[in-house]
């Protein structure tokens, strides 16, 4: 697997599979990788000539009491994945070649300022920032997004939109453990007490999305229903449990559609999130 650490190393490489005509497919991503991103590059390699794979923990989103310096990096099973997943290369740059003092950043309103927002007020912006350096760098036609951070995908969408960037933005399932703790790279982070604890993520999604099913239509009932499954598990410290429009991310009071019911939640340090939607 090629690994690409270079900004013009990577633009000459697309020139080149630009002048041949083909389509490319990027897939942005912060490393140690896993069968979520796997899924993610895999679709990919489905619709675009060429994929690449960004794998860089971007420090710009990253609160200074956040978990950049323990976030976990392995570029070479990263780069073994890959290979299996049929991507064409990794663009795996260093913070410095990303940022050379760089004093502008994409900045956005309302969409960023809920859910995940209200407790990581710059997050956004870091993303915001390193997505558009990304498809200013590779120049996709398609971009892939899994919906497990449904916040990032809802915001990268308006910005594509608003910023007039012409990238398809592709949206993914959600990929779970067997036993249906959804998969992330902050998971290593659990000890086996605290993995196991950690199921009261999806069990109460579950039991909000059965309500739905049935009729229940008070957001507040529901809601209710969700945190009272977290609250039974003395590990676990509920961030935010909500419900919002998908396309708004604005709480609703009565349940419709599309809707997005998502949940942070500690499990001892380690900060988890979790989603459903209902289109
Ligand atoms: P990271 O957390 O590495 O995730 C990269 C992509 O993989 C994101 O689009 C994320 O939603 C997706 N993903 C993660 N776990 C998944 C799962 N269990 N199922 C499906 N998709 C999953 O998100 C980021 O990196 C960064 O914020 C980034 C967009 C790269 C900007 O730095």
């Amino acid at each position: 697997m090629q690994i690409i650490k270079k900004i013009d190393g990577l633009r000459s490489i697309v020139r080149e599979w630009r002048r041949a005509g083909l389509t490319i497919g990027l897939v942005p991503t912060m490393g140690y990788l896993h069968e979520g991103h796997k899924s993610l590059i895999e679709r990919a390699v489905r619709e675009n000539d060429k994929v690449v794979v960004s794998d860089f923990v971007n420090p710009t989103q990253f609160a200074p009491n956040e978990d950049f310096e323990s976030y976990p990096r392995d570029i070479d099973a990263d780069a073994r994945l890959c290979e299996g997943a049929g991507a064409s290369l990794i663009f795996n740059p260093e913070p410095d070649e990303m940022y050379d003092n760089a004093l502008t950043f994409v900045d956005m309103r309302k969409l960023t300022e809920v859910l995940c927002g209200k407790t990581r007020p710059i997050h956004f912006s870091g993303v915001c920032t390193v997505v558009s350096k990304l498809f200013n760098i590779v120049t996709p036609d398609r971009a892939y997004f899994g919906q497990k951070d449904a916040q990032q995908l809802c915001v990268i969408r308006k910005m594509v939109k608003d910023l007039n960037f012409g990238i398809e933005i592709v949206g993914c399932p959600i990929i779970r453990e067997s036993d249906g703790l959804a998969k992330s790279s902050r998971n290593t982070y659990l000890n086996p007490s605290e993995r196991q604890a950690a199921l009261c993520l999806s069990r109460s999604l579950e039991i909000g999305k059965r309500l739905l099913a049935d009729g229940e239509k008070n957001i507040g009932v529901i809601i209710a229903a969700i945190a009272a499954e977290i609250e039974k598990e003395p590990l676990a410290k509920i961030d935010y449990v909500e419900i919002a429009d998908w396309n708004t991310l604005e709480p609703l009071e009565t349940a419709r559609a599309p809707l997005l019911c998502a949940i942070a939640v500690y499990i001892g340090k380690t900060r988890l999130i979790d989603n459903f939607i209902v289109e």
